[in-house]
């Protein structure tokens, strides 16, 4: 994709979709998140280019312009969006796919000093909420938010909103991850053990007419009734 058509899919972003921006003109003018990412879409290519030095250095000013860092290495996929920028960090090897938002603070981290991949790999759609961190070479599915001030170390489905410190799933799809058992629905162990005794004692009853026993017998003779008429009622 040519520099220009990324350039403008970044910029329509908040256009179409932040109710705060006026227009075109507006998002020039006071979006650092835009500015930063239309920096990296040419840093990004000098750094392809294997130019030395110089795509690091203008990021370095970028960083110190916006507040926004990104290494030339990250790969970004198209309308990327940083909201309100500022301490935002995108680490070398991370990688992020189409249609990603991320607010202010965020940091996609490494957690190893090795020279291999260190840093997440964002699906498509994921939003990152302001404060979190997305730490080490983590893979965080498409369409999966991340809630503001949120520590993520470990992969996140797609889908799924995760929050808290470490970062627990609490929504895939919009519903809630842990749905509570009804109670019509748990397992009853007390009504399984009398279940399996029955069954025990039809598979004997089985057993002993099958050998000819006359199972009735066998059993504790009825109580004669008439026994109890000699019984002086109680006192
Ligand atoms: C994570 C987030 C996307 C979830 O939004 P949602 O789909 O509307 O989900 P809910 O608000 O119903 O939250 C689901 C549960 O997670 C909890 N929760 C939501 N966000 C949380 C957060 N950041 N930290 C801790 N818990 C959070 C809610 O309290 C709720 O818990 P409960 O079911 O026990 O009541 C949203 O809360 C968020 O953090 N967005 C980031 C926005 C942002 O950074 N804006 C900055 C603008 S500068």
């Amino acid at each position: 994709m040519s520099l220009f058509a990324e350039v403008l899919g970044d910029w329509r972003v908040p256009v179409e979709q932040d109710p705060a921006a006026r227009g075109y003109v507006d998002v020039l003018l006071s979006y650092p998140g835009f500015h930063a990412i239309t920096a990296h879409r040419i840093l990004h290519r000098l750094w392809r280019a294997r130019i030395p030095l110089l795509p690091r250095f203008l990021a370095n000013v970028v960083r110190t312009l916006t507040g926004i860092e990104i290494h030339p290495a990250a790969q970004i996929g198209q309308r990327f969006f940083i909201d309100h920028g500022m301490g935002v960090l995108i680490g070398e090897t991370a990688q992020i796919g189409d249609d990603v938002t991320l607010y202010k603070n965020v940091t996609l981290g490494g957690t190893s000093l090795g020279a291999g991949k260190r840093h997440p790999t964002l699906g498509n759609n994921v939003v990152v909420g302001t404060n979190a961190s997305v730490l080490g070479a983590i893979v965080v599915g498409n369409g999966a938010r991340i809630g503001a001030g949120s520590v993520v170390v470990r992969d996140v489905p797609p889908n799924a909103t995760v929050v808290g410190i470490p970062g627990r799933i609490v929504l895939v799809d919009g519903q809630p991850a842990r749905v509570r058992t009804a109670l019509v629905d748990m397992p009853d162990p007390e009504g399984m053990v009398v279940q399996q005794l029955a069954e025990r004692i039809t598979a004997l009853e089985a057993k002993l007419t099958e050998l000819g026993a006359p199972t009735q017998a066998r059993r504790a003779p009825a109580i004669n009734p008439a026994i109890f008429d000699d019984v002086s009622p109680a006192i």
